[in-house]
């Protein structure tokens, strides 16, 4: 594949307002630049499983099972979607990647380099953006019946995960507890600097 637009993901703990951050991104960029936003699980075959099939306690599969799923799923995901619009030179954003897969079959006792082993063949993002949220306060916002992957003690082990790879450098962190416009605000003057580095 010949790429030649931004690969961008917005990562978080359930209702850190990722979707919410990703469509503002969406708007700010789509000013100047022609944007694709996306998200994981995917619409395409293995996605649409996996949101109707094993995100609810009493449809739970094995944990590995579930991480093979992630991962043939992002490989659907940008065989059809992010590479075709990354080589239309497109900015991509994708809400949830790589380091969901790590940060949530991770904390559920998977080894991170197995997870890493199992998606070495999807598309290295060229940023991806850590929306960090209390757990506490997470819980608060959403207001829907909450998955399996939605208590306090889980998403404490989650937020973890996702910042030792803030620590590592590897996750870029926006601070997600302020008014959704403030938060809207540093990530675009973020990512707007990022692009600016890359010459693009
Ligand atoms: N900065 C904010 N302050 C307060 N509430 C917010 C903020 N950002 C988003 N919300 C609200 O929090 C809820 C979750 O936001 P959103 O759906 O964007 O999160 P998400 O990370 O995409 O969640 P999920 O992982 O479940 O898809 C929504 O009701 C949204 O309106
Ligand atoms: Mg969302």
């Amino acid at each position: 594949m010949s790429k030649k637009g931004v690969f961008i993901v917005i990562e978080g703990l359930d209702g850190s307002g990722k979707t919410t951050q990703a469509t503002l991104l969406a708007n700010n960029l789509s000013k100047t630049r022609e944007v694709f936003c996306t998200a994981e699980p995917s619409r395409g075959k293995i996605g649409t499983f996996i949101r109707q099939g094993c995100l609810y306690e009493e449809k739970r599969l094995p944990t590995e099972a579930e991480a093979l799923l992630f991962a043939a799923d992002r490989i659907e995901h940008m065989k059809n979607e992010l590479a075709p619009a990354l080589s239309q030179g497109k900015i991509v954003i994708c809400d949830r990647y790589i380091y969901s897969s790590l940060a949530y079959q991770g904390s559920a006792g998977l080894s991170l380099a197995w997870i890493k082993t199992i998606n070495a063949r999807a598309l290295q993002p060229d940023f991806s953006i850590f929306i960090d949220v209390s757990p506490e306060q997470v819980l608060k916002r959403l207001q829907r019946k909450k998955s399996v992957m939605e208590t306090l003690e889980i998403q404490q082990k989650v937020r973890e995960i996702y910042l030792k790879f803030v620590e590592e450098g590897e996750l870029i962190l926006i601070d997600g507890d302020k008014q959704r416009d403030v938060v809207a605000e540093a990530l675009f003057a973020k990512v707007l600097s990022l692009l600016k580095n890359i010459n693009y």
